[in-house]
């Protein structure tokens, strides 16, 4: 594991104030058991071992932050992943169910005297097994240090989102990527989007922008089929279609 002066985000490709889709990594403690949970969400490179993210205050990664601190970012290639990590609920079948336990590999960190103290409400141990997800090519290792509240606007008008600047404590390569997604996965992550926004729409019953989303969300899903035969990207489909399925039932 590097130590902290030698962290360097730009070795994994990482570049200041650029905003990064990852999947985040977190954990709720069940009795002495760590409880992992991803979702996807953007972070962006602030400084050389610093990061923010902004998730939701009604998200499962924010009430995990807030209670345990530790985040880590899992660098992924398969978009599949994505969907898997945005699209959650209990409607969807097994086949198309959330992350399971398997996906997990644990990050053993030690926690020397800069962290030490930090870590100790949650762990008295010397190092604490960090979850992190088994198919990520890299993943960096952060705390939450700070948190603020901000609010922005979309087509749904004003909303909260908890502004978390993220302190780098390690990096971990695992082998090199240099795969840049092609046009159905670009498509099929922004679907994915979409579709969190369509669960959104519904909840507030905008029965307009339902409309206008659903269709939008049928183009891409057209266009991905005509891009050819892209796996995760056709997965992706298949997790959506059931995803909405769930939801109007
Ligand atoms: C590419 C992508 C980026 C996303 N970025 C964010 C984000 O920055 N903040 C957020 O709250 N949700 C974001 N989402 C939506 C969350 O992943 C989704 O709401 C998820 O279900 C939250 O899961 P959780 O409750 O387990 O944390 C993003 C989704 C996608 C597909």
């Amino acid at each position: 594991m590097p130590s902290n002066s030698q962290i360097d985000l730009t070795s994994i490709g990482f570049k200041k104030n650029y905003l990064y889709e990852i999947l985040a990594t977190t954990f709720s403690m069940d009795r002495n058991l760590i409880v992992p949970n991803t979702a996807s969400m953007g972070v962006r490179l602030v400084e050389k071992k610093s990061m923010k993210i902004w998730p939701y205050p009604n998200t499962k990664t924010y009430k995990n932050i807030e209670s345990s601190k530790f985040v880590v970012v899992n660098l992924i290639n398969d978009v599949y992943l994505f969907a898997l990590a945005s699209l959650k609920g209990s409607n969807l079948s097994k086949h198309h169910g959330v992350l399971s336990e398997k996906e997990y590999n644990y990050y053993n960190l030690n926690l020397n005297n800069t962290y030490k103290d930090f870590a100790k409400r949650i762990i008295t141990a010397e190092s604490i097994n960090l979850p992190y997800l088994k198919q990520s090519w890299a993943i960096i290792v952060c705390i939450a240090t700070n948190i603020n509240h901000v609010f922005r606007e979309d087509d749904f008008g004003k909303f909260k989102l908890m502004e978390i600047d993220l302190t780098v404590i390690c990096c971990q390569k695992f082998r090199e990527s240099f795969k840049l997604y092609n046009r159905a996965e670009n498509l099929a992550l922004e679907t994915v989007v979409l579709t969190t926004k369509l669960n959104l729409a519904i909840l507030k019953k905008e029965e307009a922008f339902i409309k206008k989303i659903k269709t939008k969300i049928d183009e891409n899903i057209s266009a991905i089929k005509r891009f050819g035969k892209n796996l995760s990207a056709l997965k992706v489909i298949e997790h959506i279609q059931e995803y909405i399925k769930g939801l109007e039932t």
